[in-house]
């Protein structure tokens, strides 16, 4: 396994819209392992093939320590339900913002042993799916925060009543 570069900000390849996988091929087996392990460096919940530079529809989802979802040509076959919450992005640090998404996410993908499967999710991992299947669309969430907090080190210049009503909407 090895570390991949993750892309960042205004890197066109994070908007461009990803191919599917036609093959699952030793390649596929090693770019999966790279994106887990380049995920699991950055202390991140999601990675997307094209955060890494690779324009194929594949994602990995680890919103439980020590349950990675691969997901490959994955499609979102239901949602029900919202919330709304803070949301950060690996190719975007820094920043965060506040996102509404369904809380309840039905999605169908290939695992890497090319067989279909279902994977439920609610609250966090719902989220991860819409957000990570999103990048393979070529969208980021900035695309879709109702707003974006304030980054950390300007947060500390808000006066403390500012602060107390962003916490406040956060919830
Ligand atoms: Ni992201």
């Amino acid at each position: 396994m090895a570390k991949r570069k993750i892309l960042t900000d205004n890197d066109p390849t994070l908007r461009t819209v990803c191919r599917p996988v036609p093959r699952i091929t030793p390649r596929i087996e090693t770019l999966l392992d790279d994106m887990i392990e380049t995920m699991r460096d950055a202390n991140g919940v999601g990675l997307a093939a094209p955060q890494v530079g690779v324009l194929l529809r594949a994602v990995v989802i680890e919103t439980e320590p020590g349950t990675v979802w691969e997901l490959i040509n994955p499609e979102i076959i239901e949602t029900s339900g919202e919330q709304e919450g803070s949301e950060g992005c690996l190719s975007l640090p820094g920043q965060s913002g506040h996102v509404k998404r369904p809380n309840f996410v039905k999605v169908k993908a290939l695992n890497r042993k090319g067989e279909e499967y279902v994977l439920e999710g609610t609250e966090l991992l719902a989220r991860a799916i819409c957000h990570e299947t999103d990048h393979l669309d070529g969208r980021l969430y900035t695309d879709v925060a109702e707003y974006m907090y304030a980054p950390e080190e300007e947060e500390e210049r808000v006066s403390p009543r500012l602060r107390k009503y962003a916490r406040r909407r956060e919830r």
